[in-house]
């Protein structure tokens, strides 16, 4: 064993239980995830703003505003986070379709010209995974580790109040969680170490708030529709200008590019960026004023699947709701969705005593959680996530929405639900308790919180009156999941 990791045994002898051992010695032998030398903020950015921040669910993680501490009056003293998996590679039927696409431009009888924007192509190699975490995903998520243990930490004092961590049970998120947890113990200097996550499966059947799998009935034919119906009066532009340049020979039909294909084109423009870390060819296919178009394209495909355009979006956000009011006010969890009570009702599976939560899951599940919660309605007002009164446009981007998902459930994307004690003496237990809700960094106006502040404070008891969706379990609707 190298000296230097000796040592730290060592000194970690003193603050951590044996039996975490193994789990210390695999960091160690791991070492530090691969180093990228891109990300946003401070470092060279991957992609220009104009893209990273226009890639819905396929957006890089990035910091929507800076953190802005509490008011001076109070301070955290819980924190709930529920985070994306980081960058990733296409899943596999995406990766089937990209590769068709790609396929199709290549083939020999369109004599793609080099000069022609979509000329790399000649030159390109398919060589993606398909559903992992990439390299920059592992890094994006041990990066959020490193700034929730920094901006956290005082919550922590002692190895009785480590953080709580669970993930949902696909391969790249349990590796995100675990890459947060090691970012998180590194900068720490191993002095708190969260325990490998609880592991939640994801089979049909199994009870799971942190993945949408638990409601058979609700199906894309609604979000489809709603990408069609807006793709078909806008794409078509641009899928003949990439026809344009790629010709053919005079013998042979022209080239049938589809607006499929052209969606697939600009997906790889991150699928590609992420998975090798320098900015893609594919990128510079397009022109600034197309991407704005794929961003609307893809925020109405999450707000019509999981969001507040499918009548059953919400309720599947309903059971995590559930469980973070139980862990908000200290009473066990009560739900009749998709919590499991097996692990909610054992204090070891989940416990209502520790400081700090992070929970790892998909984009679609936060769709319906932030829905559930009714944050980022269409538009402004109140409503909790049971009504679809207020729907997205599909024959025009609705540029005041603030359904923009990019700003959601990017790659790493996170929702941060802070409890705070505010008063004039901040001793514990005294003063009174809120709750404060950052996405992505960025604070929330609580619109559906009665006398939430202009800083985005809720009191406690009355966030809690403002998720009667949840606490009704869906007013009737988690039925209809297997109707
Ligand atoms: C981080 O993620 C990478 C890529 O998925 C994985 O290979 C590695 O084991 C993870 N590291 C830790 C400490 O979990
Ligand atoms: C609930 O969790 C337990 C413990 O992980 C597991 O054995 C059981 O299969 C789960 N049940 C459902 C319905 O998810
Ligand atoms: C799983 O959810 C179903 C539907 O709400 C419920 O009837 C069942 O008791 C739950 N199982 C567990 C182990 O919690």
């Amino acid at each position: 064993m190298a000296p230097l990791a000796s040592t730290l045994l060592a000194s970690l002898s003193r603050t951590i239980p044996c039996a975490m051992f193994p789990l210390v010695l695999a960091m160690l032998a791991l070492g530090a995830p691969t180093q990228i030398t891109f990300a946003r903020g401070g470092e060279p950015a991957l992609l220009p703003d104009y893209i990273a921040s226009s890639l819905g669910q396929y957006s890089p993680y990035y910091d929507v505003d800076l953190y802005i501490p509490p008011p001076e009056t109070c301070h955290v003293d819980q924190v709930n986070i529920i985070q994306r998996h980081g960058s990733r590679f296409p899943t596999d039927s995406a990766s089937k379709s990209l590769e068709a696409t790609i396929a199709k431009l290549q083939n020999p009888q369109w004599g793609l010209k080099g000069d022609s924007p979509l000329g790399f192509l000649r030159a390109y190699h398919w060589d993606l995974g398909s559903n992992d975490l990439v390299a920059f995903g592992a890094k994006e998520s041990y990066d959020a580790g490193s700034t929730a243990f920094s901006r956290y930490a005082s919550l922590l004092s002692s190895s009785e109040t480590l953080p709580f961590v669970r993930a949902a049970g696909s391969q790249r998120v349990i590796e995100s969680a675990t890459n947060w947890t090691y970012g998180f113990g590194t900068a720490s200097q191993f002095t708190i170490i969260p325990l490998a996550p609880l592991i939640v499966s994801e089979e049909i059947g199994s009870n799971n708030t942190l993945n949408d799998n638990n409601c058979p009935a609700a199906d894309k034919v609604i979000a489809d529709a709603a990408q069609a119906k807006f793709a078909a009066l806008y794409f078509p532009s641009i899928t003949a200008r990439l026809s344009r340049t790629v010709g053919g020979t005079p013998s042979s039909p022209s080239l049938q590019l589809t607006d499929a294909d052209t969606v697939n084109l600009m997906s790889m423009c991150s699928y590609d960026t992420v998975a090798k870390g320098v900015k893609s060819p594919f990128c510079g296919v397009f022109e600034p004023e197309e991407w704005p178009l794929y961003e609307y394209y893809q925020d109405l495909g999450k707000f019509y699947k999981n969001g507040h355009g499918h009548p059953l979006g919400p309720i599947q956000g309903v059971g995590y709701i559930n469980e973070l009011l139980a862990r908000l006010t200290g009473t066990p969890v009560k739900d009749a969705t998709n919590t499991n009570t097996t692990l909610t009702s054992n204090p070891k599976t989940f416990p209502l005593d520790r400081p700090l939560y992070a929970d790892f899951s998909h984009d679609n599940q936060i769709a319906s959680v932030v829905s559930a919660l009714g944050l980022f309605q269409a538009h402004s007002g109140k409503d909790t996530g049971a009504s679809t009164s207020l729907l997205l446009p599909t024959d025009r981007i609705d540029e005041k929405r603030k359904w923009v998902f990019s700003r959601i459930a990017p790659f790493a994307g996170r929702l941060v639900v802070e409890r705070l004690q505010c008063g004039k003496s901040q001793g514990k237990g005294s003063g009174e308790a809120y709750v404060r809700i950052l996405a992505d960094n960025a604070v929330q106006q609580l619109d559906f919180c009665e006398g939430a502040t202009a800083e985005g404070l809720c009191a406690l008891g009355k966030f809690v009156e403002s998720q009667g969706f949840a606490r009704s379990n869906g007013d009737g609707k988690w039925a209809l999941c297997s109707a």
